[in-house]
């Protein structure tokens, strides 16, 4: 095996102790970085979020849009999206205006509590129940002992539970109100500390202590209806595009190839919503999907029926996020965004968050049951097609008017396009 020049020199160890330049300076000698792509790495560079995370180099910089029309618990919401995917954020607008034409969504958050698990080996699982049972409160107290600051915000240690993994493994579950926190940090301090006690307390090995991003108590329950007449396209009828949105709602409870694509849809909203407001994506991605499988065989989150005229829509989703800490303050939008989407609290952050979910969900479904994503997604992917084949934006809006009127827009012809025009 021949070995790379780079890893002889080991020039890469304690790259993370060197100056911001030195680390740029070798960045672009390893990769042959041209003046031009240096320029730009500097010019979106900002010292803030370098020290957010590691061996920063520079802003990695996305779209954020805003989503019209969502009326969540009777107020108006505009929803700020980061995204790179186009017709998202429409097709977010155009769910929320059709929910908004019944009687809007309803949202209710009735508890967020963020668990986490010691995992303890080789004890007898009845002795480390009764060991949990007899000491419920001396272990809770001591959770919120371990970061009391949480009691201050109204929050702390609620339950403390003991579930048998295997012969070998138990884990001992505690559940905390974080209060307006996503409270990683919060948690997983306490999980250490109960980990120390539960060990020295029973001489027993704990092989981790860690939060869990499966989030089943700290979840969104989203409805909303909508009038079938105003499902209605061109070539199909309301009552028609409801039943078939119902029954796609019914092949996603069915099959994982559909419940993924159906979850993923979701999520397109959720997810940029999620990022908008600062929130740790992967956290939430993670609580999805483990909640769309909770029962040993992944599903859609959500359900539609028809009820006579009225298409209603329902879905629970875990959204283990906060409002505070985490990197909510650093980032600048992150405050801008709160202020536009107006939302003040984790609550009703989770219920904005949960109602676009379900407006995406609809969006896609009914785009699906009656003209095909095609049409309206190809639509607005035009300019992205045209901007990857190497438009540039003063070039854009000839180049998607002959894609529109094109039997093939791909790049090819977005190549051929510019080829003419710039001739
Ligand atoms: P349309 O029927 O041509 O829209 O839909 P319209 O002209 O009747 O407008 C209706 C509303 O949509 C508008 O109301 C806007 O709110 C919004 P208005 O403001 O006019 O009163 N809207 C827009 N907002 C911003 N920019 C625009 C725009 N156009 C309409 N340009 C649309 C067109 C694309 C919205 C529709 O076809 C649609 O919703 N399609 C779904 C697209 C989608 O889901 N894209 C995500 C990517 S595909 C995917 O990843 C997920 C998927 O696989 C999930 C699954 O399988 O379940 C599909």
């Amino acid at each position: 095996m021949q070995i790379d020049g780079d890893m002889m020199e080991n020039k890469w160890n304690q790259f993370y102790k060197k100056s911001y330049s030195d680390r740029l300076r070798l960045i672009a000698q390893s990769a042959g970085l041209s003046e031009d792509q240096l320029k730009l790495i500097k010019q979106n560079a900002d010292d803030k979020s370098g020290e957010l995370i590691e061996n920063s180099l520079t802003d990695y910089r996305l779209p954020e849009g805003i989503v019209t029309g969502l009326v969540v618990n009777g107020h108006q919401h505009l929803v700020p999206m980061v995204t790179e995917e186009p017709s998202v954020i429409a097709a977010a607008s155009n769910g929320a205006k059709l929910l908004s034409a019944g009687t809007g969504i309803t949202s209710v958050v009735s508890q967020k509590l963020i668990s986490g698990q010691v995992i303890i080996k080789n004890a007898k699982f009845e002795v480390v129940s009764d060991f949990v049972s007899s000491n419920r409160h001396k272990i809770l107290e001591l959770a919120d002992h371990s970061h009391p600051t949480i009691l201050k915000y109204g929050g702390g240690a609620k339950k403390v539970l003991v579930r048998k993994l295997s012969a070998q493994f138990t884990s001992v579950d505690l559940f905390v109100d974080t209060g307006e926190a996503m409270g990683a940090n919060i948690i997983n301090t306490m999980l250490e500390a109960i980990a120390n006690w539960i060990s020295e307390q029973l001489a027993v090995e704990t092989t981790m202590a860690i939060l869990s991003n499966f989030a089943d108590e700290a979840v969104v329950q989203v409805s909303g209806k909508v009038p079938v007449d105003k499902l209605a396209s061109k070539s199909v009828a309301g009552s028609v595009a409801a039943q078939r949105i119902a029954d796609a709602s019914e092949v996603a409870q069915l099959d994982i190839k559909r419940a993924a694509t159906h979850n993923k849809g979701i999520m397109n909203g959720v997810d940029a919503a999620v990022m908008a407001f600062g929130n740790d994506w992967r956290a939430v991605e993670s609580a999805v999907h483990s909640y769309a499988a909770q029962t040993g065989t992944y599903k859609g989150v959500s359900t539609w029926h028809v009820h006579g005229n009225q298409l209603e829509g329902k879905m629970i989703l875990p959204l283990p996020i906060g409002f505070v800490g985490g990197a909510s303050k650093v980032l600048d939008m992150v405050a801008v965004n709160k202020q536009i989407a107006q939302i003040h609290n984790v609550k009703e952050e989770m219920q904005v968050i949960g109602a676009v979910g379900l407006a995406q969900n609809l969006a896609a479904l009914k785009a699906l049951v009656t003209d095909g994503i095609q049409k309206g997604h190809m639509n607005l992917q035009l300019k992205s097609l045209a901007l990857s084949n190497g438009a540039t934006t003063q070039e854009l809006p000839t180049v998607v008017d002959q894609l529109r009127k094109s039997s093939n827009p791909d790049s090819t012809a977005v190549k051929d396009i510019l080829k003419t025009i710039r001739r």
